[in-house]
């Protein structure tokens, strides 16, 4: 049978899922030291991973091309698709927030709000019947109330660092974020078994830490 390929999203994920599958008793030395590398075998889960940007990770577990694909509940909000959400890894936690200029929230004022998330902007608002204009920035939104492009941001709160540092307050609370494990609605029938062992020992460690 042909290994488990599971699409991990780079970069913080990465390194969160990499400590998850050593808590496994997965050997991830591979993994660890795969230079410029993007598809590495986790032999001890009869798997492979592949590391891929969060958009590309649901596009290629839609496809069914990856079956497993570990992703931010974010990028999960932001695109839809078809696939199943299975499990909350609990890690990579954060939230979606509005945030603008000034300690006193101003959210019944907002017209114009910038985000590199449009989709889940304008699904709340519209949840609020607000009518507004979304701007999509790539990066660094916190540029544009500065900027006097937007009212206000939705954006990914962690630390608040970003916020705090560029003189921003979160003026509401939008969703909770975390890492989700996602299954191809086809492989979720024909390995159903072999993918249900792993989550069950995924779930195993993930409980024991809480
Ligand atoms: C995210 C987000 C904020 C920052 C929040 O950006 O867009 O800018 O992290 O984190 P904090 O609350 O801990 O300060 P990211 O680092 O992913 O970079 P990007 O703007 O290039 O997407």
């Amino acid at each position: 049978m042909k290994p488990l390929r599971i699409a991990v999203t780079k970069g913080r994920l990465e390194q969160k899922t990499i400590e998850l599958f050593e808590k496994m008793g997965c050997d991830c030395s591979e993994v660890r030291n795969k230079g410029r590398r993007l598809i590495l075998p986790v032999p001890d889960l009869g798997a492979e991973i592949v590391l891929a940007k969060a958009q590309d990770v649901i596009t290629y577990v839609e496809h069914g091309v990856c079956d497993i694909g570990i992703v931010g509940k974010d990028t999960i909000m932001e695109s839809g698709g078809s696939f199943f959400e299975v499990l909350d890894l609990g890690f990579g936690k954060c939230r979606f927030a509005i945030a603008g200029q000034g300690e006193e929230p101003r959210v019944e004022e907002i017209k114009v709000v910038a985000s590199k998330y449009p989709n889940v902007t304008r699904k709340y608002f519209e949840s609020r019947l607000m009518d507004i204009d979304v701007v999509k920035i790539e990066g660094s939104v916190e540029l544009a109330p500065l900027l006097c492009l937007a009212d206000a941001i939705v954006d990914i709160v962690e630390t608040g660092t970003t916020l705090k540092e560029n003189g921003l307050y979160v003026w509401q609370s939008v969703a909770d974020i975390s890492a989700r494990v996602i299954v191809n609605t086809a492989a979720m029938k024909l390995r159903k078994q072999e993918m249900e062992s792993i989550f069950n020992r995924a779930e195993a460690v993930i409980n024991a830490g809480n």
